[in-house]
């Protein structure tokens, strides 16, 4: 018997408007589940808002409204833009309904009845008039490293350094400022992953292999359980959120990633409340896909799973992990806090079809590498592999065919070269499916539309149509079969277009057992033009409107500019790299310590071939001075020289930073390029090399320099997509494989 398939997306967080890039993870379980449904699979597909915790508490506090009503107007926002992108969830829920708190609160109890439960005490910023502790991007002051006197909690924006809220002196609060803030001890419940390890381990061994999970999942896991599993804290202290069921414990609540997963359990719990367990505690008969975005893996592979094996019940784990890369905007990232990208109800005053904007997102998925939404791509994707290919096959086969034989389409003799073809070509798009290759398995089945127009057009059916009739209608209608298998094909893309292409060929039914199959019996009904091309002013147009972040638009309309703003020019990373940034490899001659500054070093280097120079790096709390000194290192340098606590820094050392896996950490990893010799200049793969002592590009500020995004991937320093080189050589890194460069 079959396997039932659960199919998860990630619950969006609920106080923000999802771009494109977020939009990628419902989008992928919705065609992986319309897949699974017309392949004949029990399916279904959840998913829905993710509510609690500080972001919504915050913002509900600065709009004057309740955390709930917040929800509610956004929860609205959200299932708005689903249904127009046509997603067809099964459940949309919410973790705020009843189900999530009685399901998330017997977790709990199960995990301490198993003594997976642990108790700690620490030390957090306190604002007194709101009684409230504070998340660590709330809270503001002075750098203890460079005295910058507006260093956020979480990290300095001047000096680079990452901070511990309670590290920063005079330390105050946007949500009260000019109050005093007071570090109070508070007591928190965490999770004992180390307890669970063995279990834990195991069982990521065989899913990963037997669910076949994305290399990124595979890699970050693999990383996260090297590093050492440590407690992780289930508590907060907010209001907004579920109830610690446990005396002692009533002004707490569960930390929004403690509950957020445990929502995929409720929200099936409250669409079949008497029969959700045949789904979540049903291991043997159902197949759990989950799709995320990368920065969610650990919690679905590691922190979730956790709580799943602790609490002694027999959940239904994990089978197939599709973690995507990220989509980038243009010039940069989409980002919801800065508002830069198209936003789900931009993309709907555009008055581009849904099954257009599809398309797209999955042709340029970002299935194992980061990819860029560019608007100019995007127009040629669309006119010339969507309509150019495939809606002209479609539109040529059924005009031909009813022009010249009428609506009646009869069983052919087969065309077996055709078939051979195009069968072997829907087993390999069953394959990627069945691996959630969805991008894979688009680009496939666009190959087959190929085939067809390359078909037809060499059998030239213009001319046989007068020589011998009969064989063009034979032909013919063997491409009205494979019209059909297209439209079927394409449909869990492109849901919209996929049931237009069964009305006009009078199938009812979506399933996928018709495909390969000759049957005859089909009707041509008055077909219609399935998209209109994009043109080259409605392009320039849409890429200047949605310039600029969503705030600046808005500003832009509320001020009733007289004139649009003049577009933006969008500058990829590599293009950005190019002219502004000089990265040189260096050798530190001598490290000590900053007279002033406890984690800062002073060191000496060597930049060119006998030329010195002093920086100031915050290294002291990650390195020893003599694992730095007469190594080589990447340097930044061309930025404008800056004084860190009174000491001349001209430069600044990359290191590569990622979280700790208790996400409480930054583990942080020079680039050492020991290797290649000192003052080689690093350029982007493909480009010419320039030269020891060539002169430098032009002076920047810090700003600037983070402007451009530098990243290790896979152990590799690229920027964007493009991987840069020193001498011929890449930068390395054996610890940080994956990271933010700074
Ligand atoms: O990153 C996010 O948008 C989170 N709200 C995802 C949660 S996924 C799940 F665990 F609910
Ligand atoms: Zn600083």
């Amino acid at each position: 018997m079959q396997k039932r398939r659960l199919v998860t997306s990630a619950l969006p967080y609920v106080n923000n408007i999802p771009h494109l890039g977020n939009l990628i993870q419902v989008l992928s379980a919705d065609v992986f589940s319309r897949y699974c449904r017309q392949a004949g699979f029990e399916t279904l597909y959840i998913c829905g808002t993710d509510e609690y915790g500080t972001a919504t508490e915050t913002k509900a506090l600065e709009e004057g409204i309740t955390p709930k009503e917040l929800c509610d107007r956004f929860y609205v926002i959200h299932r708005d833009i689903y249904h127009w992108f046509g997603i067809a969830f099964d459940k949309f829920g919410r973790t705020s309904d009843r189900e999530q708190t009685e399901i998330t609160q017997q977790m709990f109890l199960d995990l301490d009845a198993y003594g997976f439960i642990l108790e700690q005490t620490i030390e957090q910023l306190y604002l007194p008039s709101k009684e409230m502790f504070l998340a660590d991007r709330y809270v503001r002051g002075v750098c203890p490293a460079c005295a910058y006197k507006e260093a956020r909690g979480d990290q300095c924006e001047n000096c680079g350094k990452l901070l511990e809220p309670t590290e920063l002196l005079q330390p105050w609060t946007p949500l009260a400022p000019g109050e005093p803030l007071v570090i109070r001890p508070t007591k928190h419940l965490y999770i004992d992953l180390p307890k669970l390890k063995d279990k834990l381990e195991a069982w990521i061994a065989e899913a990963s292999a037997r669910g076949n999970w994305a290399r990124n999942a595979v890699k970050m896991t693999e990383a996260w359980i090297r590093d050492g599993l440590k407690p992780r804290a289930i508590t907060r202290d907010l209001k907004w959120g579920i109830p610690v069921p446990k005396t002692g414990w009533e002004n707490k609540v569960f930390y929004v990633w403690f509950d957020a997963p445990i929502g995929y359990i409720s929200m099936t719990a409250a669409l079949r409340p008497n029969d959700w367990k045949s789904w979540w505690q049903n291991q043997e008969n159902v197949e759990l896909y989950q799709f995320i975005g990368k920065d969610n893996i650990p919690f679905h592979t590691v922190v979730f799973p956790s709580s799943l094996l602790g609490s002694g019940r027999p959940w239904t784990m994990l089978h197939t992990m599709s973690s995507s890369e990220y989509l980038n905007y243009e010039s940069g990232k989409f980002s919801k806090s800065a508002g830069t990208g198209v936003f789900g109800n931009d993309v709907q005053t555009t008055g581009i079809a849904a099954d257009i904007w599809r398309f797209y997102l999955f042709y340029n998925r970002p299935e194992k590498n980061d990819t860029l939404f560019a608007w100019k791509e995007f127009q040629e994707r669309v006119n010339s592999d969507l309509i150019g290919n495939l809606a002209n096959l479609v539109n040529r086969t059924l005009t031909f065919y009813t022009k010249n034989f009428g609506p009646h389409v009869l069983r052919p003799a087969e065309h077996t070269g055709l078939w051979k073809s195009a069968r072997e070509s829907e087993a390999r798009i069953r394959a990627h499916l069945e691996k959630a290759e969805l991008r894979d398995a688009l680009k496939e089945t666009l190959d087959l539309a190929d085939l067809g127009n390359k078909l037809f057009q060499d059998s030239e059916p213009w001319k046989l149509v007068k020589s011998d009739p009969a064989a063009a209608q034979d032909l013919l209608a063997n491409l009205v079969h494979l019209v059909r298998d297209l439209g079927l094909l394409i449909e869990p893309y492109l849901p919209t277009t996929g049931a237009k292409i069964r009305q006009f060929l009078t199938v009812a039914s979506d399933r996928w057992d018709q495909l390969g199959q000759l049957t005859g019996g089909l009707v041509v009904a008055p077909i219609e033009i399935l998209f209109k091309k994009l043109e080259d002013e409605e392009i320039t147009k849409w890429q200047a409107q949605f310039a600029g972040s969503q705030k600046e638009r808005k500003d832009a309309l509320d001020t009733q500019a007289p004139e649009t703003p003049a577009p933006k020019i969008p500058v990829p990373p590599a293009e950005s790299f190019r002219q502004r940034i000089d990265l040189r490899v260096a050798k530190i001659l001598e490290v000590r310590q900053h007279p002033a500054a406890d984690k800062l070093y002073i060191e000496l280097l060597e930049t060119a071939p006998g030329v010195t120079s002093q920086i100031v790096s915050g290294l002291a709390p990650y390195y020893k001075p003599e694992e730095l000194a007469g190594h080589h290192i990447l340097l930044a340098a061309n930025l404008k020289p800056a004084k860190l606590r009174g000491e001349m820094s001209n430069g600044m050392l990359l290191a590569a930073s990622r979280l700790s896996p208790t996400g409480d950490k930054e583990i942080v990893e020079v680039i050492f390029a020991d290797d290649i010799a000192v003052g080689t200049p690093l350029d982007l793969e493909g480009d010419a090399p320039r030269a020891v002592g060539s002169e430098l590009k032009p002076q920047i500020s810090i700003d600037t320099f983070f402007a451009t995004p530098l990243r290790m991937e896979g152990g590799q320093l690229v920027t964007g997509e493009v991987a840069l080189k020193a001498g011929g050589k890449g930068l390395k890194t054996s610890k940080v494989l994956n990271g933010e460069v700074g």
